[in-house]
């Protein structure tokens, strides 16, 4: 059973900030005392590299760092060897439009995306238009963030290549039927890149369900530590795609001419030393999530939103511009004051939410504005703070925000 006052006891930045209310688990969640646990114990018991060593301390760290890749395999059920460490899920998606830029796009073909990307996954695109002149198209939207499939579909023409979006957007929360986006986009004999820093650890996902081609997320965003991005990529897409880094760990041989032949497992990715400590307690966040249940947590994600919105819809002093997305994400602005004086008003208040554009910069060619307030929630979050939340949010007025700054 979901007992979210069970859950709250797991984490230390909870029993360690009672009063603070936090609602930007979109920029990063906390993490459970397991996922600290593992870090601390790396450090403190087998501290070595990986995948260089034999002594006993480096082949206990060894097995520690792959175990990830069998727990990560095991949460979005894809083959271990499909499974790469990178820094983050900007590297990740840097390095999908990298290694396609050399071995499958090329100019005049069409890459699909969308108004409501974050920059991670617009930016590297538009570099390979400069670059190699690839051309973009942007898959229409309605008003909070959601595809429509039959306009989705009539786009395609021989051209388009590639379909690259979020999951789950990162301002309006709208969770995209991928499985019917990856059907469409591959009868039109084109690839499919989900971007799902937003979706992992709050939906269960099946890359082999959905038929996804190529799927990365941030470890930090599903409880786990800092500076570990999930590569995951069909095997066969993966083994000869070009890797952006290149270095130790990564190449199989090498010699004095240049010829240098790289690996094709997962490791092709992972040139340097990765963040060992990261990926391990990778492995404790992702049972933690398995434990509580990922369909459990989206179920309560639901309810805590819905309940959000019948409260801030009686407001009348706030606009919102996503109520019908049901995903954990709330983006509002309350009338006529300016988004992160609210924000700065509201952490007065013990409350944590982002403002801004969420790096999400053409995000108001679709809402109208490229400022809002942005709330999103987690397991550990209660009614009890919606309530809290909802009534400082009411009661904001234009003055109290000019008052912080004097
Ligand atoms: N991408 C993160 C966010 O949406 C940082 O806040």
């Amino acid at each position: 059973m979901f007992d979210v006052e069970k859950i709250r006891q797991d984490f230390a930045m909870i029993r360690n900030n009672p009063d603070l209310i936090y609602f930007d688990n979109g920029a990063t969640t906390y993490k459970p005392d397991s996922v600290i646990q593992a870090v601390n114990d790396y450090y403190s018991f087998y501290n070595s590299n990986v995948l260089r060593g034999e002594y006993t301390t480096a082949v206990k760290a060894d097995q520690a760092y792959n175990n990830t890749r069998k727990v990560i395999s095991k949460l979005i059920n894809s083959d271990i060897y499909e499974v790469s460490f990178l820094g983050n899920i900007t590297a990740c998606l840097n390095q999908i439009a990298f290694g396609l830029s050399r071995n499958y796009l090329k100019k005049g073909d069409k890459v699909l995306l969308s108004y409501g990307e974050h920059a991670s996954n617009l930016l590297p695109w538009y570099r390979l238009q400069k670059d190699i002149g690839i051309e973009i198209e942007y898959i229409p939207l309605d008003i909070q963030g959601n595809i429509d499939i039959e306009k989705f579909e009539k786009l395609f023409d021989q051209n388009i290549r590639l379909v690259s979006i979020a999951y789950v957007g990162n301002v309006l929360g709208n969770i995209q039927p991928i499985k019917k986006i990856c059907e469409i986009t591959h009868k039109n004999n084109a690839l499919l890149v989900v971007d799902a820093a937003q979706a992992i650890g709050h939906l269960k996902i099946d890359v082999k369900d959905l038929d996804v081609d190529f799927l990365c997320f941030s470890a930090h965003k599903m409880l786990g530590p800092d500076g570990v991005g999930v590569l995951y990529g069909k095997y066969e897409l993966l083994k000869d795609m070009e890797p952006l880094l290149l270095g130790g760990g990564m190449n199989a041989r090498f010699d004095k001419d240049g010829n240098v032949i790289y690996k094709e497992g997962p490791e092709r990715f992972e040139a340097g030393t990765p963040n060992i400590e990261g990926v391990i307690g990778l492995a404790k966040a992702s049972e933690y999530l398995m434990d509580v249940g990922l369909e459990n947590i989206h179920e309560y994600e639901i309810e805590l939103k819905r309940y959000m919105i019948e409260k801030m819809s009686k407001l009348d002093n706030v606009k919102i511009y996503n109520p019908d997305n049901i995903s954990s994400t709330v983006s509002f602005n309350i009338n006529d004051i300016f988004a992160q004086d609210v924000a700065t008003y509201l952490s007065t208040k013990n409350i944590a939410v982002r403002s801004g554009n969420h790096c999400a910069k053409i995000l108001h060619n679709l809402i109208g504005t490229d400022q809002s307030i942005r709330a999103s929630l987690y397991l550990y979050n209660t009614k009890e703070e919606i309530d809290y939340f909802v009534d400082i949010v009411g009661k904001t007025t234009l003055v109290d925000t000019i008052d912080v700054f004097l």
